[in-house]
This record gives C-alpha cells, structure tokens and sequence, in this order.
C-alpha cells in the first residue's frame, strides 16, 4: 500500500521553498531602493570635525564634507547614507568593507594606501600647531623639541609628532578633547588639521587659543574606498562633475567664505 503521508512531505517542502523564493522576488522588486542595492552608498565620517562634519544640537549631520558627499553621489545618480564613526576606526572598517566609502577629511597618504584606496583629492589641507594664545616660545618644528604635545590617535599629525625629538605625545580619541586639554595648560601644544582648527578659532568655539601661522605639512583629503572598491569610478567622476560646474565652489564658500585652492587630480604619492 502506498504512504500517502510519506509521499506529499517532500512535495510540501518544495511548495514552501517556492513560495520563499516568490516572496523574496516580490520584495526586491516592490522595494528597490533599500540598502544592499548599488544605488546608495553607505559612507563613514566622524561627526566631531567641525565645520567638515558635525551634529546640530537638534543631531542633524551637517557641513562641508557633509554637502559635497552628497553633490558627488547626486552628480552620478546615486544617494547616501551616513555612518558614524570615530576616526580611528575608520580605516580599519574599509578594509573589512563594511562601508562603502569614508569621508572625514582623511589625508591620502603612501601608507594608507597599502590598505585602502582614495578618490582623486577634493580638499588641500595640511598640519599646524596651535598654542594658548600667551605662549610666545613655541613657533615652528623645532620649538616643538621637549614639549607635551596633543595629538588624535590615529591621524597624520600622531604621525608628525613621533619625528619630533624628544617630544613627549599624548595621543586622544576625539579631536576636541586636545583643545580642552590645551587650554587648561595640561599640554603645551597640539599639532591637527590646520584649517578645521582655524575655523574653530575664528568661530569663537576655541577660546585663548591660537594657530601658528606656517604650516607643517601639505596634505590633500580623498574619500577612502576599500580596495578594488566597485564605486570608486563614480565617485571620482562626481567630484570631476561638481568641480567643474561650480557645485564644488558654492559648497567651499558656504562654509569657508573663500576661494577653493586649485587641486591637483593626482598626487605624486604611489
Ligand atoms: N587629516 C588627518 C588625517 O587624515 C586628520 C583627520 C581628522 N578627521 C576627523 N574626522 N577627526 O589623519
């Protein structure tokens, strides 16, 4: 006599594998735009590096690298979504692809790039030294010799400390804590972005402090991509886009009030 039982189970496993299936195909195709499509890029920065980026008190994310993020995805049909992250795992969480991209005014450098890739440069940059606003001794390198110096874990200027003899580092997780520090006479000076610092000093959120005015170093910040990363061609072509349609200009004046510096489309790096 035939089971009839032992003869429909295996087909019931079919027919609910099939429905799975339909299921799936019905929701891709009823909701296109959610994460996992190539539409949007789900993109890394660390909300503490006014005016690049930075949270509202209302926690909205906004500036500089905020705006031209975007523009460059719009310019290639494509929307963004945004990560918090703190700088220091930034690199680390490219290399595990788990974003697709980062901006966070992150300075394309030789050895960065054994780990990670970068667009073309969108932004010139480079290190300075800021002391209270009293210190008269400390004004280039090698004033620098024996001093307690701040520094955030992870960054270019940490690099440039350690070529400092006899300097004593102290490095910190987020990048206004060295100014809080600073002022309250623990460190005698900090070595970071030049420009974010110097918007924050003429933007009265740095109070007694003050920025040496040579510079230390020339930088240029790319959007780091993984390696081999299949959207690194797009954004390179929005930022040709907004470069060359003055999208670039009106972002860099809403928030600097000046010219944008020319820009080089590669670096004499590799
Ligand atoms: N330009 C420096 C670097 O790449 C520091 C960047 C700091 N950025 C930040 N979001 N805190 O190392």
């Amino acid at each position: 006599m035939i089971n009839i039982r032992k003869l429909i189970y295996p087909w019931r496993y079919l027919f609910l594998s099939l429905c799975c299936l339909l299921l799936i195909t019905a929701c891709n195709t009823l909701a296109p735009n959610t994460q996992s499509d190539n539409k949007s890029l789900k993109v890394a920065t660390d909300p503490t590096f006014i005016p690049f980026e930075f949270q509202t008190p209302q926690g909205e994310l906004v500036g500089f690298e905020i705006d031209l993020m975007r523009a460059i995805a719009q310019a290639v049909g494509l929307t963004v979504n945004f990560e918090s992250l703190p700088f220091d795992g930034m690199i680390s969480t490219l290399q595990a692809k788990r974003v697709d991209a980062a901006i966070s005014g992150i300075t394309i450098t030789k050895e960065r790039l054994k780990t990670i890739a970068f667009s073309r440069p969108y932004f010139k940059a480079g290190l300075a030294i800021t002391v209270r606003e009293d210190n008269q001794d400390i004004k280039d390198f090698n004033s620098l010799q024996e001093k307690k110096i701040g520094v955030q874990i992870g960054s270019t200027g940490a690099d440039f400390a350690k070529t400092i003899p006899n300097a004593k580092i102290i490095t910190y997780n987020s990048g206004p804590d060295f100014f809080q520090d600073l002022h309250n006479g623990n460190i005698d000076a900090v070595i970071s972005d030049a420009f974010a610092t110097l918007y924050a000093v003429k933007n009265g959120n740095l109070k007694g402090l003050k920025v040496v005015a040579d510079l230390l170093t020339e930088e240029y910040y790319g959007i780091a991509t993984p390696q081999n990363s299949p959207h690194l061609d797009a954004i390179n072509k929005g930022i040709d886009i907004v470069l060359s349609n003055g999208t670039y200009k009106q972002i860099y004046q809403k928030w600097f009030n000046v010219e944008p510096s020319q820009l080089p489309v590669e670096l004499p790096l590799k």
